[in-house]
């Protein structure tokens, strides 16, 4: 099922998400849900905060389908950078939750990841570019954080005011 994304600013996107103490069918369905929304939007990651869900949960897919590559969505509860390269690398970011901006933001090139999987099984991986990029983003929203975050002051208010206007129109048009 499809889930309804938060669009910032919103104060569930700026909490602190609990550890998910044990995996049931609930948080797989959610996870599900989750994949089926990020799918939709289109986007390449989702956290469980971007659709109201403050529990440690992101999923992902990076993989570049359009250049023949299979999908690889990936499903990651409690996730946690382990280590990250002294390298950097520079992206145009952009969010599900901000829609139509984008910013550059550093972030190290390459980072080693640990997580429980749908099946609850411990699982750690090393992640290099977009892939890196992305499960950064994505745990960063675990911790309240958005990529905005990253900007300076007086880019972040205008992509702010952007988005409250944004939300006006959208609740106007919803009458
Ligand atoms: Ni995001």
């Amino acid at each position: 099922m499809k889930r309804p994304i938060l669009i910032h600013p919103d104060p569930r996107l700026k909490k602190v998400c609990a550890e998910v103490p044990d995996l049931s069918d609930d948080l797989r369905k959610l996870a599900d849900d989750m994949l089926e929304t990020m799918y939709d939007a289109p986007g390449i990651g989702l956290a469980a905060p971007q659709i109201g869900v403050l529990d440690r949960l992101i999923v992902l897919d990076c993989a570049k389908t359009d250049k023949g590559e299979d999908a690889r969505p990936l499903v990651m509860f409690n996730p946690r950078v382990l280590a990250g390269s002294d390298e950097t690398n520079v992206y145009e970011e952009g969010c599900l939750s901000i829609p139509e901006q984008y910013a550059e933001v550093t972030r190290p090139k390459v980072v080693d990841v640990e997580w429980l999987d749908r099946d609850g099984n411990l699982q750690t991986e090393t992640f290099d570019g977009l892939w890196a990029t992305c499960v950064q983003h994505e745990i960063d929203h675990l911790d309240g954080k958005l990529f905005i975050d990253y900007l300076k002051p007086l880019k972040r208010q205008l992509i702010t005011r952007k988005m409250v206007k944004l939300k006006k129109e959208r609740a106007r048009e919803r009458l």
